[in-house]
């Protein structure tokens, strides 16, 4: 079952994309997770990306749609995937819809994570990350066992750089006007399901797992 999870930075994407891939093996294919590796490795995408996602503003379609078609072609997808944080744009939509039906890959569903401005602003000012895991944590709502250290490897906790609250004002911005009109693109082909995002992450986690059991 291949879906793609949609909705404003900070809704809850990226932590429920990893909950849901262990329980049900789906593989998860974070658009924002491999620019950030690209940038690591020091690749020339990840040159490219770097200013661009730190200013909070899209890196081009081309760019994005190159990585992600590649990303599916090596890796061995077994139980489905998770699209986290691609497509963002309608351009980007409208390639992969090509894409797909080139490769004769189904989409079964579009998950729209819908989040109040307030809930998003409050999340990632708190959110903390496991600098070898990425493991994603929040200061007050999803603490780590010692404060500032990954459960995992005792490793610390960094602040991601798009989290600085002018970036994230600009990220909330960028979301309104690019990638907001995905959510009618999608539910006029009949694929949206809206997920209600503000609770906390055992309540969005049960409505999401219904809903799978659901669409399966
Ligand atoms: P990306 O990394 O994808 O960032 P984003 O979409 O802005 O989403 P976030 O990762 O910030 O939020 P999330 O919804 O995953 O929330 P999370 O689960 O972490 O992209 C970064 C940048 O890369 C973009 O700005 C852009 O520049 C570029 N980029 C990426 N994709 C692109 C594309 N397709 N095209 C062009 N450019 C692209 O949760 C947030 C916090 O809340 C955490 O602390 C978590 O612990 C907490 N939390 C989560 N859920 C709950 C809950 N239910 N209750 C309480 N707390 C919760």
């Amino acid at each position: 079952m291949n879906l793609i999870f949609l909705g404003p930075p900070g809704a809850g994407k990226g932590t429920h994309a990893k909950m849901l891939s262990e329980k049900y093996e789906f593989t998860q294919l974070a658009a924002g997770d491999i620019l950030r590796r690209n940038i690591k490795e020091g690749t020339k995408l990840g040159a490219l990306a770097k200013d661009v996602i730190a200013r909070g503003e899209l890196v081009s379609d081309d760019l994005v749609n190159d990585m992600m078609f590649e990303e599916i072609k090596v890796l061995k997808i077994a139980k489905g995937f998770i699209f986290d944080g691609y497509p963002r744009t309608i351009g980007q939509a409208e390639a992969l819809e090509k894409f797909l039906a080139k490769e004769n890959i189904p989409l079964a569903a579009v998950v729209n994570f819908d989040a109040s401005e307030a809930v998003l602003v409050d999340r990632l000012g708190g959110r903390r990350l496991c600098a070898v895991t990425g493991k994603i944590y929040h200061v007050r709502n999803m603490p780590p066992k010692k404060e500032g250290i990954c459960d995992c490897h005792g490793q610390p906790l960094v602040i991601r750089k798009d989290d600085e609250p002018a970036t994230i004002l600009n990220r909330l911005k960028v979301y309104h006007e690019s990638t907001k009109p995905l959510i009618e693109f999608y539910r006029k082909k009949g694929l949206l399901h809206d997920v209600p995002a503000d609770g906390d992450a055992a309540s969005v986690q049960k409505v999401l797992e219904k809903l799978f059991e659901k669409i399966r």
